[in-house]
């Protein structure tokens, strides 16, 4: 096989890496719910909640115990070794394990928990501490511009032009750890089915977008990954 590939990826990917998941028994959302930390009139109704809960989430993932885990590696693999074309990672999640098991083509649709945003000037600090109410702007000194830069509910994912068209030029689609229930992310399926791309569902359990895919494999990410990545590049 040869071409570009694309590949998505979930909350499922970290799970074994120590994160949580969102609609697992044991996800997030099971203890908070989204209208009250993930929308853009929870952050004006309760700004100090919403930096709360994302901040709670950034110092669980510079916890040294999380580290990327064999799935994101293999992706690094793949991304090094593919010759067949370009590989790209669209991911819905807003840490930082691909990049720290050594991808570089990624677009993080759903934003990024270690990046704030001005909401006066715009820029994109880089962020490992907390945020607050009155936090100020390292460039323009906006005090209280400060928000996470994470894509919440009822906004616009990043990058959807550049990602639609990747798909849609792309010989191999696969979703990994996704449960397919938000969009457009779930409906990504459906544009590499039209564009005639082999795809590829990698997960624990059939996600809700299951019957758009050509192959299925459930299982754990970290079993799944490496050895698909293998069959791809001709190690298996
Ligand atoms: N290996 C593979 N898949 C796994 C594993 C694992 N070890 N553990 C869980 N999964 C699967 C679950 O079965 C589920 O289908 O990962 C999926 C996680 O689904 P969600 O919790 O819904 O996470 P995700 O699909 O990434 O959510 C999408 O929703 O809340 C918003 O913005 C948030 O980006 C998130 C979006």
């Amino acid at each position: 096989m040869s071409g570009s590939i694309v590949v998505l990826t979930g909350a499922g990917i970290s799970k074994e890496s120590g994160l949580s998941t969102f609609r697992d028994a044991d996800g997030i959302w099971a203890t908070v719910k989204i209208e009250d930390v993930a929308t853009p009139q929870a952050f004006v109704r309760d700004e100090a909640r919403v930096h709360g809960f994302y901040n709670a989430r950034r110092r669980a993932l510079l916890d040294p115990a999380v580290q990327p885990n064999d799935a994101h590696v293999a992706l690094a693999i793949l991304e090094s070794n593919w010759q067949g074309g370009e590989v790209t990672i669209v991911t819905q999640n807003v840490d930082d394990l691909h990049e720290r098991a050594g991808s570089q083509n990624i677009r993080h649709i759903h934003g990024e928990l270690l990046k704030a945003r001005c909401m006066a000037c715009g820029i994109l600090p880089e962020l490992r501490g907390d945020l607050s109410p009155t936090s100020k702007c390292p460039a323009c000194d906006g005090r209280g511009s400060l928000r996470p830069h994470i894509v919440w509910f009822g906004e616009m994912p990043l990058y959807m032009e550049e990602v639609h068209d990747k798909i849609a030029a792309c010989s191999l689609f696969v979703s990994i750890g996704t449960s397919g229930n938000v969009h457009p992310a779930a409906g990504f399926v459906e544009i590499a089915r039209a564009a005639g791309a082999r795809t590829v569902e990698l997960n624990l359990e059939p996600s809700a977008g299951a019957s758009a895919f050509a192959e299925k494999r459930y299982g754990k990410a970290t079993e799944l990954v490496p050895v698909f990545v293998a069959e791809l590049l001709g190690v298996a």
